[in-house]
């Protein structure tokens, strides 16, 4: 729902001074303090706002205050600009009413801020599109460029509008901007050469300076020092807050936004910068033979420059400072120009040069941004113009004269208007007119501008008028003419009846403005109003090479002399107010004024005495007297009802009929007096502010039931709301106990109900279980009995006709049986395929005892064989060796076992290899067939001599040990026999046939620790030489040796054990050598 609000609702102060009660000036000041001190720097005097300058940026002319004021009611919300601009631009769009927005207050009121946020508000209400959005932004840029050329820093405001501007902005059908026109009055050009202190001129003088480059400046022929111009005031060049250099950019760019073509800029910068020359340009004086003194320019320089600048011949513009041509009818006059005469001329060439070119810049722009197409389009006009002006200490000038006429014109279209709105509203409602009283300012603007006896008049009059006239002789005249006028006061009118007021000097006149009396100081009046150019100079500048120039000054061209003077400046001005007047008067005007709280420029502060001031010259005092005069409130039906409608029961909450008849019902239930209020056909009128306010009143009262009820109300509904959520919550968790009680419980019971089941089932399958296991036990005992039976059966039947053969069977399988396990047994126990393994697994029954041996010789017989069958011939050789040693000794010589460990090398010297026995082996010519070493027994003393005994296949040969040389070489065919002991010893005799060759040396005892090698060796090559004849071998302890001739007994004894050393001979007489043999024990 749409919140409504009201002008009424949380006002600061009072919102409408209309509503002011009691209405006196100081009421007046005070609710505008009262406001300006909260930051309301906008108040309303009906439709009319007043707008204090806050002189500080405050939060409300942002986009989102934009959309809040967008399509209200005037009233509805708190007093605004924005809300006069929307009512404006509102009215111009939806009901074709041409608008005027007057801007008025004194110098530094804020009246040019005020017009530009009109501007941009209705910029950003209006439609949108590429279009409009030129349109407007070249409407907005407008603003920039004259405010450069048109304002300048005063002691009042640091950017003082310096002309009257007036702006009529043209809107299409549906409201969209399309273009605009604008006008300007009076740009204040005495500024141009001279500036009060503590001001400057024009900004654009400065901002060229500071922010043209370097490269332009050079080409303007200028400087970036202030000082080296003599028009420009120094004292405050620099304005603290202004950035001149930056506006300068931003004045080029607005420029260029406008539609300005670069030459054209530039065109308009080299005026100013000629400006700038021509204010240096000094003249000194020059005798001439009649006595008069001749001006002569000083230092060409600048003149030079300026004349390049322009492009004027040098010496034309030389002569104007020097010569006036005066024409008249078909003559010519020409006359010297004295030093201060130059200066005049010069400083009016400035003025003129300035407001000429600001003139054609309002056109330039105008050509801009006028509508294209030629159909009528509502417009909006919106006026920035100087307000009321009066220097305290009397200065006025004619300026100040021609402004105050303008306001005194601004004043009279405002009452005129605001009577005539009034009166038209009254009409339209069908409220009967009461006569208004007010003070008809018509009266002073008659005498300034009655064109008989008005003040301006008489000084055009007087500027004519041929003979000696000065401000003098004009204020002279004034004082005939104007003497009875009531306004006008003067120390020498003619009744005299100001002759004593001392606050009135001689050369100033007073008139009694609507707002206030001004004391105008007549000097310079005629000057200003003639605003002279001498004719000489003028056609100078139109003789110049300079495009724009030449535009500027058309009198100038020698083709169109006019001999007729120009129009007076306060003629022009007449006219150009009139026209605007005329155009106002066709629009409906909404006024803005503006106050300027404080002299300072300063946030905050509020000057009673400058505030009651303006007051009072804005006529704003008036203003809500005029106002008031009929009904001071006026509220159409529907809002009246809707606001009030709660004072009586019958409209409250809701009024069913026409609205008007609910209003009716409202003000007689609340017994207003009938005087007060009168219904008018869409608005109820109320005459006094006090029947609003005691309305308002027990509004208050009655909001503040209301609240209250509200309040119960809602208390109430919350409570009640809080209990049935409390009632629904208690419900629910009921339910979720109850729901988990029920729960609990039934699973409770069903486990209770498992366990009682499952004891039953349990007791019952053990029944069942012993049931089963005793029918089963029954049913095993049936089978036993049954296969006892069965088998008892069987064995006798068995009996009856197996028993005779099965002892036989059972035997032979038992056997069968036996045999295969002990041989299968044998099998896997069988020892090991050594030849010399003992081991043979017991036997395991006795009855298997022969066979067992039988296999046990068996398998040794076999195992033997396959050893023997692994043998190679040499080895089979030494193996028969071993037979035969065997045979030959066991059993038969103790030495024997110690032997057969040994295996038979034969040849123990290496007789072959070795180089010792070289000679020997080479001396064999058999194979030799056994090498060792041995001892030969020498008879005589029984000791040893080691000898080397060698076999060959026929031979055995003993040579001497250290020199190899055979000693005997016996053929085999000659031993007889060979003795040796029964006992561990290696003594051996080799016995020889008797008669043979080797027989007469006798036998041959020895010694050797392979006894028994040497001799089955002797053995088995003795049999085959001597053809098999058999080889005796005596083995006995006492045998002969025949040495030589005798015969000697070799006796073996059994001596006592040693250690090492073997058996050892000695001789015991002739015949006996006994050997002692130790015993092995
Ligand atoms: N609404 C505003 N908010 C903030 N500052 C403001 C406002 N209005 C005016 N001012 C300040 O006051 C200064 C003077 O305002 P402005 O130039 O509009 O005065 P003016 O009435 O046009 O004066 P003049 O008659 O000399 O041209 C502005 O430069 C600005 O600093
Ligand atoms: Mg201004």
């Amino acid at each position: 729902m749409e919140v409504k609000t009201s002008l009424l609702d949380n006002m600061i102060g009072v919102g409408d001074m209309v509503l002011l009660e009691p209405l006196t000036e100081d009421s007046f000041i005070e609710n505008l303090r009262n406001r300006f001190d909260h930051n309301e720097i906008y108040t309303y005097i009906g439709s009319v706002v007043i707008s204090m300058n806050p002189y500080r940026s405050l939060p409300i002319f942002t986009p989102e205050k934009v959309e809040e004021y967008r399509n209200r009611n005037f009233y509805e919300l708190s007093p605004h600009i924005y809300a006069l601009a929307d009512e404006a631009y509102r009215s111009l769009r939806d009901q074709d009413k041409d608008q005027c927005i007057l801007i008025t207050g004194e110098s530094g009121a804020g009246k040019t801020e005020a017009s530009k946020l009109v501007m941009s508000y209705v910029a950003a209400v209006c439609g949108k599109g590429q279009e409009v959005n030129k349109v407007k932004e070249q409407l907005l840029q407008s603003n920039p460029v004259l405010e450069a050329f048109g304002n300048a820093k005063t002691v009042r405001n640091d950017n003082s509008s310096r002309f009257g501007k007036y702006m009529d902005i043209e809107f299409d059908f549906k409201g969209d901007p399309v273009g605009g026109v604008i006008s300007n009055y009076l740009l204040e050009k005495s500024r141009v050469v001279k500036q009060p202190r503590g001001e400057r001129n024009f900004h654009i003088f400065y901002q060229l300076l500071s922010g043209a480059s370097d490269d332009t400046l050079r080409k303007l022929k200028l400087d970036r020092d202030f000082s080296k111009y003599n028009y420009l005031s120094l004292d405050s060049a620099n304005v603290n807050g202004l950035d001149d250099a930056a506006n300068f950019r931003t004045v080029r760019n607005a420029m260029q936004i406008v539609g300005f073509m670069e030459d054209e800029v530039q065109s308009v910068l080299e005026l100013v910068a000629a400006v700038l020359k021509l204010g240096n340009i000094e003249f000194k004086p020059e005798s001439r033979s009649n006595g008069y003194d001749e001006s002569r320019v000083k230092d060409k320089n600048d003149l030079k420059e300026m004349c390049e600048l322009l492009g004027i011949e040098q010496s034309v513009l030389e002569r104007a400072f020097s010569y006036r041509t005066v024409e008249a009818k078909l003559e010519k006059v020409s006359t010297t120009l004295n030093v201060s005469q130059a200066y005049y001329a010069r400083d009016a060439l400035a003025k003129n040069l300035y407001s000429r070119l600001f003139s054609w810049l309002v056109t330039r722009i105008n050509e801009s941004i006028k509508a294209q197409s030629k159909t009528r389009h509502k417009v909006m006009g919106v006026l920035d113009i100087y307000g009321f002006e009066i220097f305290e200490d009397g200065d006025n000038s004619f300026e100040q004269f021609i402004i105050n006429y303008c306001n005194e014109k601004l004043q009279q279209i405002f009452i005129e208007l605001t009577l005539r709105e009034e009166q038209e509203e009254y009409i339209r409602e069908d409220i009967e007119w009461t006569n208004i009283e007010y003070f008809n300012n018509a009266v002073i603007c008659d005498l300034i501008e009655n064109n008989q006896n008005g003040i301006l008049a008489m000084l055009d009059e007087e500027c004519l008028r041929p003979g000696t006239v000065t401000d003098i002789t004009f204020l002279d005249k004034l004082n005939t003419v104007c003497a009875e006028h009531q306004h006008f006061e003067s120390r020498l009118s003619k009744n005299s009846k100001f002759l004593t007021d001392h606050s009135l000097p001689h050369s100033c006149f007073r008139i009694q403005h609507y707002a206030g009396k001004v004391l105008y100081r007549v000097e310079g009046f005629m000057d200003k109003n003639n605003d002279l150019l001498y004719r000489d100079l003028s056609q100078a500048m139109y003789k110049a090479n300079h495009k724009l120039i030449k535009q500027l000054f058309p009198e100038g061209n020698p083709a169109k002399v006019n001999l007729k003077r120009p129009p007076t400046a306060g003629f022009q001005f007449k006219h150009s107010v009139g026209t605007l007047m005329r155009n106002l008067q066709t629009k409906n005007p909404n006024y803005i004024r503006c106050v300027k709280p404080n002299d300072k420029k300063a946030p905050r502060i509020f000057t009673d005495s400058l505030v009651r001031h303006q007051v009072a010259y804005l006529g704003l005092m008036e203003n809500v007297r005029v106002r008031r005069a009929g009904y001071a409130y006026r509220q159409a039906y529907e809002p009246c009802l809707e606001r009030y409608k709660m004072l009586c029961k019958q409209t409250w909450p809701h009024w069913k009929g026409p609205t008007r008849e609910g209003v009716e019902v409202l003000m007689a239930d609340l017994q207003v007096s009938t005087e007060e209020f009168a219904y008018g056909n869409s608005k109820i009128f109320i005459r006094n502010p006090r029947t609003l306010f005691s309305l308002e009143e027990k509004r208050r009262g009655c909001l503040e039931n209301l609240a209250a009820l509200i309040q119960k109300i809602y208390r109430g509904w919350k409570c009640r709301t809080h209990f049935l959520l409390l009632k629904r919550s208690q419900v629910v968790v009921a339910a979720w106990y109850r729901r988990y009680a029920q729960q609990k419980k039934y699973t409770q019971i069903k486990s209770a109900t498992i366990m009682v089941q499952s004891y039953s089932r349990g007791w019952k399958a053990r029944k069942i279980l012993r049931e089963l296991k005793h029918q089963k036990r029954c049913e095993e005992a049936a089978t036993t009995i049954a296969a006892y039976w069965h088998g008892t059966q069987v064995r006798r039947e068995y009996r009856k006709f197996f028993r005779a053969n099965a002892g036989r069977k059972i035997y032979s399988f038992i056997m069968q049986r036996l045999m295969q396990k002990y041989f299968l047994g044998l099998k896997r126990d069988l020892p090991s395929m050594s030849p010399i393994g003992g081991s043979w697994p017991t036997r395991p029954y006795r009855f298997l005892d022969t066979a067992h041996t039988e296999l046990r010789s068996i398998f040794h017989h076999w195992r033997c064989k396959k050893y023997r069958s692994r043998f190679t011939d040499e080895r089979k050789a030494v193996f028969e060796e071993k037979l035969q040693a065997s045979e030959i000794f066991k059993d038969k010589k103790a030495l024997y076992p110690s032997s057969v460990g040994q295996p038979f090398r034969g040849d123990y010297l290496e007789i072959s290899k070795n180089p010792k026995y070289q000679k020997l082996s080479s001396a064999m010519d058999e194979k030799v067939l056994l090498a060792d070493m041995v001892n030969k027994i020498n008879r005589a003393n029984g000791k040893g001599t080691a000898r080397i005994f060698l076999l060959t296949k026929n031979n055995f040969v003993l040579a001497d040990q250290k020199t190899g040389q055979v000693k005997a070489s016996v053929p085999l065919p000659d031993l007889a026999s060979i003795s040796v002991s029964t006992q561990n010893d290696g003594f051996f005799a080799l016995k020889l046939k008797e008669g043979s060759a080797g027989a007469t040396k006798g036998d041959f005892l020895l010694s050797s620790e392979h006894l028994i090698e040497i001799i089955t060796k002797l053995r088995r090559t003795g049999a085959t030489a001597v053809n098999h004849n058999h080889l005796d071998i005596d083995i006995s302890d006492e045998f002969l040796v025949q040495f030589k001739q005798d015969k000697v007994c070799v006796k073996f004894v059994q001596g006592a054990p040693k250690n090492g050393n073997g058996a050892s001979c000695k001789r015991k007489n002739n015949r006996l050598l006994e050997v002692s043999v130790p015993s092995t024990a």
